[in-house]
């Protein structure tokens, strides 16, 4: 018999192989509200966290990520439930064709919780981290043709510069980018590090480098591009009254989301202008929560990396 909640044993995280804390656990939970039997796609399956606790709640859940280690990580956590668990090496961006091939269609319940985990953080050498030895890679799939010391080492300066301040919302961009080509090659992330706080020099708790090492993530993983091309598949894969809930860290992101949520929401795209409706769209969800869902002070206490975290749910409307 696969354990619920209750029977799983109280290990410490790191046991289990991860150190990521999941975000809005609770609030997660109580709006996908998984059902015994329901189907579940986890499309950021990270430590694991929120897999499990949809497991645990009764559901089947398939669990994607891009990263292998993390998908082996997983794995392994996930064992205790036996056939109600699959997780797969898959970049969210294919979850229509993911899920068709493993016949796990229509679905109750997407989560997708975006960016890194504290996993990929602190417990790997692939240049997440600011002050780490190690190469400057930061691909979530390592198959995956750039790395981040590509685009480095061979973007000209003002593309830098602008995937800076566009991702990282750095004002400081054009200091960084020219710093960045002056001091090529860089070779690794406490370099690059360094190299940034030469340039801009240091103002508060926050590393100047925080923006532009998220800055060159989001775009060495196409970040944007795969939400963009999962939000449309995950709202087809549900069933009526499923429920898609996206949790992001960044305002791009979070834009995105609730503007593609509104847009489905919505009968007819017309202008106002327009007298009667040329465009013929039809809502297909409808917004569960209208403002987003952010952590408690509590949670921000327990895990300051959720800070930034908000959530958006939408469900699925009949026809
Ligand atoms: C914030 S973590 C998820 C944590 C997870 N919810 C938990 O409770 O442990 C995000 C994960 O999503 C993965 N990821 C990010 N973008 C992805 C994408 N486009 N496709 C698949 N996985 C992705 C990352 O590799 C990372 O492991």
């Amino acid at each position: 018999m696969s354990p619920t909640s209750l029977d799983l044993p109280n290990l410490p995280t790191s046991v289990a192989g991860t150190v990521h804390r999941p975000v809005l656990e609770q609030e997660v939970l109580t709006l996908l509200a998984p059902r015994p039997g329901g189907r579940y796609i986890d499309g950021t399956a990270g430590g694991g966290g929120h897999s499990e606790a949809l497991l645990a709640a009764g559901g089947q859940v398939l669990s994607l990520d891009a990263d292998p280690n993390a998908v082996q990580r997983v794995r392994q956590r996930l064992l205790p439930f036996g056939d109600r668990s699959r997780v797969l090496q898959s970049n969210f961006r294919h979850m229509a064709t993911v899920a068709q091939q493993a016949g796990f269609i229509p679905v109750d319940g997407i989560l997708l919780d975006l960016g890194l985990s504290s996993d990929q953080l602190e417990l790997e050498g692939r240049g997440f981290a600011l002050m780490a030895d190690g190469p400057l890679d930061m691909r979530f799939d390592p198959s995956q043709p750039l790395s981040a010391a590509d685009l480095v080492n061979t973007l000209p300066e003002g593309e830098l510069a602008d995937l800076i301040y566009t991702y990282g919302e750095e004002h400081l961009s054009r200091r960084i980018a020219r710093a960045i080509v002056q001091a090529r090659p860089v070779e690794g992330a406490a370099h690059l590090a360094r190299v940034i706080e030469r340039a801009v020099g240091r103002r508060g708790r926050i590393h100047p480098a925080t923006k532009t090492f998220q800055a060159l993530r989001i775009a060495v993983n196409d970040e944007l591009g795969a939400l963009q091309d999962v939000l449309p598949q995950a709202a087809a894969l549900l069933r009526p009254g499923g429920r898609l809930a996206v949790i992001s860290f960044h305002s791009l992101e979070d834009r995105m989301v609730k503007q593609f949520m509104q847009r489905e929401a919505q009968d007819c795209l017309c202008p106002p202008e327009m007298l009667i409706c040329q465009c013929g769209h039809v809502a297909t969800l409808r917004l569960v929560s209208r403002k987003p869902v952010v952590p408690s002070a509590e949670e921000i206490a327990r895990n300051p990396r959720s800070r930034s975290a908000k959530l958006r749910v939408a469900e699925r409307l009949a026809g």
